[in-house]
């Protein structure tokens, strides 16, 4: 499973891309926002680190408008993926942006129904929100299984990118279902190198070592 960084934090971005952890990026306009940079400059910032998908959302409502917002956020760097809101005219977009070669990810999806016609509109990625359904007692991880198997009866190749990632268990949940992708803020994939047992086996040792009175260097 690959990991996205669902941030805009550039420091970030940077201190997991040097432990390898980081295939790409996603944002949105929350994440700008949080970030306190303008959209262009901090994308363009992003795009220096990573060499994966880096994802950048355009804000318009209709198609017309998305496409050319859409291929303004393109042209900041190769390996930037569109984000398109999954409605009609999102759909539209996705659909001219991806036939002129851009990666399409489109975004807010919260059905099968919805994931199959990004799929068809040639989507490179789907974002189902896992968290999102979650909080409102759906559950977010039979959406992620749901398309799992939709895409695999037809060979779809759009990547379920399982989005709205909460937890460190979630991101184990997307992996055993076979997500594509999975994009969690820095504290959720920090939160996966945590284990009780871990703490309480290092202390142990910690403090047997200090018994032995002896040093390595
Ligand atoms: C990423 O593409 C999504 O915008 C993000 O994961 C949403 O996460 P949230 O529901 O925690 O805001």
């Amino acid at each position: 499973m690959k990991f996205f960084v669902d941030t805009a934090d550039v420091a970030a971005i940077a201190e997991l891309n040097d432990l390898g952890m980081v295939d790409g990026v996603t944002t949105n306009p929350s994440l700008i926002l949080k970030s306190g940079r303008d959209i262009i400059e901090v994308t363009k910032e992003i795009c220096s680190i990573v060499s994966g998908p880096v994802s950048a959302e355009v804000v318009a409502l209709t198609a017309d408008e998305m496409i050319a917002e859409g291929r303004k956020l393109a042209a900041i760097a190769p390996n930037i993926a569109v984000k398109v809101p999954l409605t009609w005219d999102g759909l539209k977009t996705c659909k001219v942006l991806s036939g002129e070669g851009f990666m399409v990810n489109v975004t807010l999806c919260f059905s099968t129904n919805q994931a199959l016609l990004a799929a068809k509109a040639g989507a490179t990625f789907i974002s189902p929100f896992v968290g999102r359904l979650d909080d409102i007692n759906l559950d977010g991880m039979e959406l992620i299984a749901d398309i799992r198997q939709v895409y695999d009866n037809y060979d779809f190749e759009t990547q379920i990118l399982a989005a709205s990632i909460r937890s460190a268990n979630h991101a184990s949940q997307c992996a055993l279902i076979g997500a594509d992708v999975m994009t969690a803020p820095p504290s959720v994939i920090k939160a996966m190198a945590n284990h009780i047992l871990t703490d309480k086996g290092l202390d142990q040792f910690m403090k047997d070592w200090a018994k032995t009175g002896q040093k390595i260097i």
